[in-house]
């Protein structure tokens, strides 16, 4: 019993990313809006994103880095406890995108919701996470950052439309007795800068019965706005603050960071960050040159580059930091302890096949609901909305 309860250091011990096939370069993007490769180079350091393709959603996004996550840690989906993603591109306001990964992974005895914090959310969900481990309520946990940013793009706005992608990145958490892992969190937002950068969601359906003050929030594009400069400035002011904040919460020095890994939104704003804290920019793991801002993915895609060019050792203390749209920030320090496991290319397809095999079983039980509804005479959503289509209610789907 005592054992289980010292289960309380969360450390990373699976990581996975995915990057979807298609890529847009800013010749590309030059050639939709009037840009050009120099100007959004020179501006951001990005030279092209990756687009998501017409099946791919944010979930199965996330699912695939989760699977591959899974695999690193030699971990079966049944024994995952938690999962969270941090999203501001869920496909459905719910069922919420990690509940859609849960039935992905098969991952029958895990809990699993959303989390928004913008461009925050991937180091807020560690967080939560690593305190769930912490306390002793679950031991194991993937925490995915996942977004199909193009799809919430203005494409005719060149202020945005230049900076992001579409990706996803996950990381496993697993309790362990041994000292390291998740070491120290600051979690900040100031909802006063809300207007600076934000994506519109829900579109309030009139009720015209109850009179014209119910005519909804006139949210009718549900795409990024933003004050770049703005934003710009609130970055780089909270990210110096941020970081030493959260070195001191972990009782260590600027010097003992092997490595940081910040969001990728844009490298003029890193150097900035780097210059004022007199750290060499090598010590800043970049890859937003390929990436582009990625929002909640963005650090967990960086640190499996990171891990991949051999930039991570067995006791390296590595910084996450993330800001974003709320306005959000947040910072974790993470004791690295893991040397990556050797994962054969058999070991992979047969667990490849575990998931199929899961998918499989979900929908056997899909299809058990739908009989049974059958059966008893009472539709299910889908077939109430098509029965509505039909008698023509509503406008078709
Ligand atoms: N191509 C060419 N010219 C452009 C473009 C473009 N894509 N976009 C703007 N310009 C022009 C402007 O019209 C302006 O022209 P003007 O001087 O004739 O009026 C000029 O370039 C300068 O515009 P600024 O907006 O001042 O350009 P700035 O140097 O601030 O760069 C940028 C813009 C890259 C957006 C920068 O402000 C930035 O990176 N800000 C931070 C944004 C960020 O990181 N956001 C993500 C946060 S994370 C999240 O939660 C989503």
């Amino acid at each position: 019993m005592d054992a289980e309860l010292n289960m309380k250091y969360a450390h990373i011990v699976g990581w996975g990313s995915f990057w979807p096939d298609k890529i847009l370069t800013n010749d590309d993007i030059a050639n939709i809006v009037d840009t050009s490769d120099d100007w959004i180079f020179a501006r951001t350091g990005i030279r092209e994103r990756r687009i998501a393709g017409e099946g791919e959603t944010t979930a199965t996004l996330a699912f695939e880095a989760a699977a591959r996550a899974l695999v690193v840690a030699g971990l079966h989906p049944s024994q995952l406890d938690m999962i969270i993603v941090a999203t501001s591109t869920p496909e459905y306001i719910f069922p919420s995108t990690a509940s859609r990964v849960q039935d992905y992974l098969g991952a029958a005895r895990a809990g699993a919701f959303d989390l928004s914090a913008a461009c925050s959310g991937f180091v807020y969900a560690l967080n939560m996470a690593a305190q769930a481990i912490a306390t002793g309520s679950i031991r194991n946990a993937v925490v995915i950052g996942s977004e199909t940013m193009s799809r919430v793009l203005d494409w005719e706005d060149r202020g945005t439309c230049i900076l992001f992608g579409d990706g996803a990145g996950a990381v496993v958490l697993r309790g362990s007795s041994i000292p390291g892992g998740v070491m120290a969190s600051e979690l900040r937002s100031d909802g006063s800068g809300g207007d600076l950068l934000r994506l519109p969601a829900v579109y309030h359906n009139p009720v015209p019965a109850l009179g014209p003050e119910y005519l909804g929030n006139g949210h009718k594009h549900n795409t990024i706005a933003m004050d770049g400069r703005q934003v710009f400035r609130f970055a780089t002011r909270v990210l110096y603050q941020s970081i030493l904040n959260v070195l001191k919460k972990a009782d260590l020095n600027i010097d003992d960071v092997a490595l940081f890994v910040p969001h990728q939104a844009n490298v003029r704003i890193i150097q900035h960050v780097a210059k004022k804290l007199k750290v060499p920019m090598e010590k800043f793991y970049l890859n937003v040159e390929r990436a582009g801002n990625t929002s909640a993915a963005s650090i967990p895609m960086a640190l499996c580059d990171a891990i991949e060019d051999g930039r991570l050792r067995p006791d390296d203390n590595v910084v996450f930091i993330g800001f974003g749209g709320g306005l959000t920030w947040a910072a974790s320090v993470v004791k690295w302890d893991v040397t990556p496991p050797e994962v054969t290319r058999l070991d992979r397809e047969w667990k490849r096949t575990r998931y199929i095999v899961a998918r499989g079983r979900s929908k056997v039980r899909r299809w058990g609901r739908r009989m049974e509804a059958y059966l008893t005479g009472s539709p299910t959503p889908d077939a109430r909305l098509r029965d509505a289509e039909k008698e023509k209610k509503l406008p078709p789907s």
